[in-house]
């Protein structure tokens, strides 16, 4: 008799676990500098009608494929179908390269943290402080290795001790202080224009670019095509609304993607360059802006504490999420217990972690120059593998398979267990015709765009 396999306790659990999963870095990091550099208000309008189709669908389709199967990916997919096994593995692959580097910039929030919370604001505040600090060859390790630490003790206890009651706690505390960081931004004299740059589209700065950015931000963001949904699909209850759940993930990633726009880009026009800095910020927005900001704005211990015990929150959960589904794919194929996988997959995120690390210091010749001139660190070498190509290359045979090998009215039927399948029409259309063109797009832009070829 296979052994019965652990579930979440029900929706809100599963609910908060896979917003967990979903809310991190990319909301807070990446999206409000990518909303300011594509244009604001449109790319929020263009990220959300993205969600509300391309995402649903996507999502719809990789719980439903885990609750059928209850598997996690690699398995799943060879139930599905034998020969799409190998889609499988790159999605546990994805999740397997994506943890140690996204554990070293885990490891950089939390050395910030500390920073605030022992009064060295001030520091921090110093522009070469973010350089200076990621360049050093071990204290960044170290930190790193702390931060994959604390992942490992929560994804060790399992699924309803571990993982859940994590996200049960870590969830609530993030909504509030997020709320509570946005309306002390919003309230600052000046913020008003970058509300309004923020919130209201113009349609003038609408472009391809702002579509597929925001494309692979929702991918991210929504921690698709990376097997991740599919393993927490596995651990949801057949009785469970799954068409509800997929919902209030979305409405959850999305509400703290749009809170933290508010946090950042107003209090950057108030108390920074303005516009200017906002849109060439870049990725540097959250380390080496925001602290000048915070610095700018006075009670910046305060509010950097708060801060930045958010986005540590909101990345822990994520990397909870991202070994889960390493260590899921290790007891399911080789049949290891949990908790030997989960030491197997803390010491290979260490190791891996490394060289991201010191890609920023003493390995920093190591990297490639686009040919924009841009030059690219390990960690964005293996950001840009992940997130560039591998993702679509899953999210695209995973509709192909879907669509047109095991047939959508599998998925259906799957969403029909728990409640009435009404949006239906969106996930069959999505699905068949417009995902697998507009994933190709992304794909063959972002590689182009890598060597040269055209500009994004
Ligand atoms: N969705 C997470 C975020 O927005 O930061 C990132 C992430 C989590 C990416 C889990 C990949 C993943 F497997």
């Amino acid at each position: 008799m296979e052994e019965k396999r652990s579930t979440f306790s029900g929706k809100l659990g599963f609910v908060l676990a896979a917003a967990g999963s979903a809310v991190g870095l990319g909301n807070i990091w990446r999206f409000p500098y990518l909303a300011a550099k594509y244009g604001g208000g449109i790319f929020l309008l263009v990220y959300l009608i993205l969600v509300v189709t391309f995402g649903y669908a996507l999502m719809i389709t990789e719980t439903a494929i885990g609750r059928k199967t209850g598997l996690s990916p690699i398995g799943a997919f060879r139930k599905l179908s034998k020969k799409f096994t190998f889609v499988g593995v790159i999605a546990a692959f994805v999740a397997f390269l994506i943890l140690p580097y996204y554990s070293v910039i885990g490891g950089w929030v939390l050395k910030y943290l500390t920073m605030y919370i022992t009064g060295g604001h001030a520091a921090v505040a110093d522009g070469a402080f973010f350089g200076n600090y990621i360049s050093k060859p071990v204290e960044p390790i170290v930190w790193h290795s702390i931060f994959l630490l604390a992942t490992f003790i929560v994804v060790v206890r399992g699924i309803k001790g571990g993982i859940e009651k994590a996200s049960r706690i870590m969830m609530p505390v993030l909504v509030v202080l997020a709320i509570i960081i946005a309306a002390y931004s919003v309230t600052r004299p000046g913020a008003m224009e970058g509300i309004k740059f923020y919130l209201l589209p113009n349609f003038a700065d609408f472009s391809s670019q702002t579509v597929l950015a925001a494309l692979g931000q929702m991918f991210y963001s929504m921690s698709l095509a990376m097997g991740i949904m599919i393993t927490y699909g596995s651990y949801l209850r057949k009785e469970d609304d799954l068409e509800q759940c997929v919902s209030r993930i979305e409405i959850f990633d999305t509400g703290i993607a749009i809170l933290a726009g508010l946090m950042v880009i107003p209090a950057v026009f108030a108390f920074s360059g303005g516009k200017a800095d906002a849109v060439n910020a870049g990725p540097g927005l959250m380390f080496q802006t925001i602290p000048k900001v915070f610095e700018a704005m006075g009670l910046s211990t305060v509010i950097g504490v708060l801060f930045f015990a958010l986005v540590l929150f909101a990345a822990l959960t994520s990397s909870i999420s991202l070994m889960e589904a390493v260590v899921s794919v290790i007891c399911d194929q080789w049949k290891v217990s949990r908790t030997k996988s989960c030491v197997i997959a803390l010491i290979l995120a260490v190791v891996l972690g490394i060289p991201s690390s010191l890609g920023f210091g003493v390995w920093s010749k190591i990297s490639i120059t686009t040919a924009s001139g841009a030059s690219m660190s390990i960690l964005d070498m293996m950001d840009f593998i992940t997130n560039s190509v591998l993702m679509p290359i899953t999210a695209l045979i995973t509709s192909i398979v879907v669509g047109y090998v095991i047939k959508p009215a599998v998925i259906s039927e799957e969403v029909r267990l728990s409640s009435p399948f009404k949006r239906e029409w969106l996930f069959l259309v999505m699905t068949k015709y417009i995902a697998p063109i507009c994933i190709v797009a992304i794909l063959v832009s972002s590689v182009l765009n890598a060597f040269g070829l055209i500009t994004l």
